[in-house]
């Protein structure tokens, strides 16, 4: 039996509607293309139709091609051929656009006759953010519809605009007051009719000027935007090539641009990036498992942390009560949610009168846990202490109702010893935030012995209802993000140990695409949180181990980075972000001196080695462990924890792309100057010597 065409054909009263239903979101799958250009046919042949609409079921429009057909050979008709298709129509096709307009599904609309938009619609060429370009004529069509800068700002950027936006800039001819996407559209064809409007089509528009000084702004703009990337740069160049060219030569140098990038690197990176991303949430031991409902949060603790959570928690419409330990704590508290919420205000993300709602109606910050007995959820974030936290664990077990979760934001502590603080260990959860909570989108679930499958669900819902991504892990020291970082800045303070100066280890870590290196990470932070981490381990100590001394002497000597003006680098008003001190090098060499290390020379490529080695070794031994599920997770907590540059892809996907007997090869040669760290994770040495991969084993999504 053959399957139902998703896309549907109708006519009624002059009107064809054409209607694809591909859910979830109408991408755009080999026989949505068939189906399209088989409805296209069918209306030329349409003897009751004058006009056609094209609209889709279900949450948006067509939301891009279908990512999970990449890499695999295309299947006929390709997506330039079916705009084509659509724009050569004889009579007129109005696009009516609603939910996410985006990538292939722009390009089928531009290639529509007539564009409108219901409210709330958004559109956007974000192909670069998958590491390709608009390959059905994005980069031809929309500069035409809307101008060579504005299109080179939105392909090359990847970003989605409103539909007021859209309107100013001529990418859809008319706004909708109407939500639903046929009436709106119907009711635009039957305007269109009345005014027996000629097809536009957007592939006859000559092309806009091409003004020199402005792309060349563009591109070094571009360039130092795009860091790494090759995508962006390549679709500015292929966007102002064609505009030279006549329509056709255009199109043919936009498909050599757009299968010349499906078989880089960078493409496939960022499409492992987003599917695992979306595989994070995919629990299989909780299909079935309803979570708790979550209305009413607690939150104890409201300094950094608790601060940001809240005003997360807020934005996400739950009812927020936080507990501080005396009142000039909760004042202080509630003035940076509310600091918070206006940045929010100011960003646009949400209105002033919502905001100020939310601080008089569904929030409060008190000094007592009796409000807490009505919360259905509580997040810890008092001080890392496992005595305090179980201090507080044995409140909330006395204060809350039965069946409430008792979440824990900790970094590093055991899990399951603050669970043990209550007679309710099934109830306990660790929830890892991020700092800055309320922009960073990470959430570590850490799932300890004792908790419940729907308490882990309900963790999981917890993160969706925020907008964040929810990466399970089990308990261990620093869970999966800390213990990896753990690792990679102990090969770099080796390096620094053995000769290298920390501004060539942040510049190496830089080329290799982070935001930042590590030492700038640790200016940042504050030098006295690693200072009282190693004072409190001193005594437990591996005498194998080595201690970053020079670390150790920068805080003594009162050098706490960024705060004190001074760390790793000097900061003043001639320098915010930073310069290297002067006296850095003097000080590292007497120190090598005292510790009778003789100094060598680094280049920039083993800083580099050593650095993701020990990153992906940490990854290994974690996923070996079964503290992670898949290498995926892994990939997504240093993608958006820890500034990996998410074109590698992450960590365990860079990992399988690099070879890993290469860095099993690395790892053997550096363990004979230091085996105590250096020792390699035994999955990694069994894959490297089979030729296997840290990836799960492939399936459809997987094998883009
Ligand atoms: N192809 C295949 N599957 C897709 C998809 C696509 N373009 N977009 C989304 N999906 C899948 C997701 O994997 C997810 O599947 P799952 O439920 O099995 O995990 C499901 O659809 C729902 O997606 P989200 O969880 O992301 O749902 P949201 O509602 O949060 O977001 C969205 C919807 C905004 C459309 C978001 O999915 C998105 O940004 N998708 C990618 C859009 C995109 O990049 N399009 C351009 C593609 S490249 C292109 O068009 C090339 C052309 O120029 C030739
Ligand atoms: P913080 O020092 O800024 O805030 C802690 C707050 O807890 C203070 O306001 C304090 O008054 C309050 N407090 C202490 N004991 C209390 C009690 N018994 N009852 C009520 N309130 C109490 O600390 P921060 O940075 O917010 O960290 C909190 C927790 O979050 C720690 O466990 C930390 O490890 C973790 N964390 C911190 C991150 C960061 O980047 N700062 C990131 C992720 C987790």
């Amino acid at each position: 039996m053959t399957e139902p065409s998703p896309v549907r054909y109708h006519s009624e009263g002059g009107i064809a509607f054409i209607e694809i239903d591909n859910p979830p979101v109408n991408a755009l799958s080999a026989a949505v293309r068939q189906g399209l250009s088989d409805a296209v046919a069918r209306l030329a042949g349409d003897a009751d139709a004058r006009i056609a609409v094209l609209f889709c079921a279900g949450r948006t429009f067509i939301a891009g091609a279908d990512i999970s057909e990449f890499g695999k050979p295309p299947v006929p008709p390709i997506l330039p051929d079916v705009v084509a298709t659509l724009e050569a129509s004889v009579k007129p096709i109005v696009a009516a656009l609603h939910g996410t307009v985006l990538g292939g599904g722009l390009e089928i609309a531009l290639g529509a006759h007539c564009r409108v938009a219901v409210p709330g619609t958004r559109m956007g060429l974000p192909e670069v953010t998958l590491g390709l370009l608009p390959g059905a004529g994005g980069t031809q069509r929309l500069p035409r519809a809307v101008g060579v800068e504005a299109a080179i700002d939105l392909i090359t950027s990847g970003r989605q605009i409103d539909a007021r936006k859209a309107l100013d800039l001529g990418l859809v001819d008319a706004l909708a007051e109407e939500t639903d996407p046929r009436a709106a559209g119907e009711a635009e064809a039957r305007r269109l009719l009345a005014e027996g409007r000629a097809p536009r089509r957007l592939s006859g528009v000559p092309a806009p000027a091409v003004d020199a000084d402005a792309v060349h702004a563009w591109r070094a703009k571009v360039a130092k935007s795009a860091r790494g990337q090759i995508a962006p740069l390549r679709a500015l160049d292929t966007i102002v090539a064609g505009l030279g060219l006549p329509f056709a030569d255009g199109m043919a140098q936009e498909r050599q641009a757009f299968t010349d990038l499906m078989q880089t690197p960078e493409r496939a990176a960022l499409i492992h990036a987003f599917f695992a991303e979306r595989r994070a949430a995919q629990q299989d031991d909780l299909a079935g498992v309803d979570a708790r409902p979550i209305r009413r949060l607690g939150i104890v603790g409201g300094g950094t942390m608790g601060q940001g959570i809240a005003a997360s928690a807020l934005t996400a419409g739950m009812d927020v009560t936080l507990v501080e330990r005396d009142e000039a704590s909760a004042a202080k508290a509630a003035a940076g949610i509310g600091k918070m919420l206006d940045g929010a205000v100011k960003r646009g993300k949400l209105d002033a009168d919502t905001a100020s709602r939310m601080q008089s109606q569904v929030f409060r910050a008190v000094t007592s846990y009796d409000p807490l007995a009505q919360v259905d959820l509580v997040i810890e974030a008092v001080f890392e202490s496992l005595e305090v936290k179980q201090e507080v664990f044995r409140t909330l077990d006395r204060v809350c109702r039965p069946g409430a979760v008792l979440a824990t934001n900790t970094s590093y502590l055991d899990v399951d010893l603050i669970a043990g603080a209550t007679t309710r260990p099934q109830d306990v959860i660790g929830l890892h935030f991020f700092s800055p909570a309320n922009v960073m989108r990470l959430l570590e679930i850490v799932v300890a012995g004792k908790t419940a499958p729907d308490v882990t669900a309900t963790a999981f819902a917890l993160a969706k209802k925020m907008g964040k991504i929810g990466v399970r892990s089990g308990v261990c020291d620093g869970f999966i993000g800390n213990r990896m970082m753990l690792a990679y800045r102990t090969a770099a303070d080796h390096l620094v140990l053995d000769g290298a100066s920390p501004y060539q280890v942040d510049q190496a870590v830089v080329a290799l695409g982070f935001p930042m290196g590590p030492y700038q990470v640790g200016d940042l932070a504050g030098l006295d949180i690693g200072y009282a981490t190693r004072q409190r381990k001193a005594p437990t100590r591996d005498p194998r181990e080595r201690v970053p001394v020079f670390a150790d002497r920068l805080v003594e000597s009162g050098r706490l980075g960024r705060k004190t003006g001074r760390g790793y680098y000097l900061y003043d008003d001639a320098s915010p972000q930073g310069r290297p001190d002067p006296e850095m090098d003097g000080m590292l060499a007497g120190l090598r001196t005292d510790l009778g290390i003789t100094p060598r020379d680094f280049s920039t490529e083993e800083i580099q080695a050593r650095y993701m080695a020990a990153m992906v070794n940490e990854g290994a031994k974690i996923l070996d462990e079964g503290i992670a599920a898949r290498a995926s997770d892994i990939d997504v907590v240093l993608l958006h924890g820890y500034g990996f540059p998410r074109w590698k892809g992450g960590p365990m996907h860079w990992a399988d792309a690099t070879g890993l007997d290469s860095i099993a090869a690395d790892i053997r040669r550096f363990a004979a100057e230091d085996p105590y760290f250096w020792q390699l994770s035994p999955l990694l040495a069994r894959l490297a010597a089979q030729g296997g991969t840290l990836a799960e084993p492939k399936t459809g999504k997987d094998a883009a």
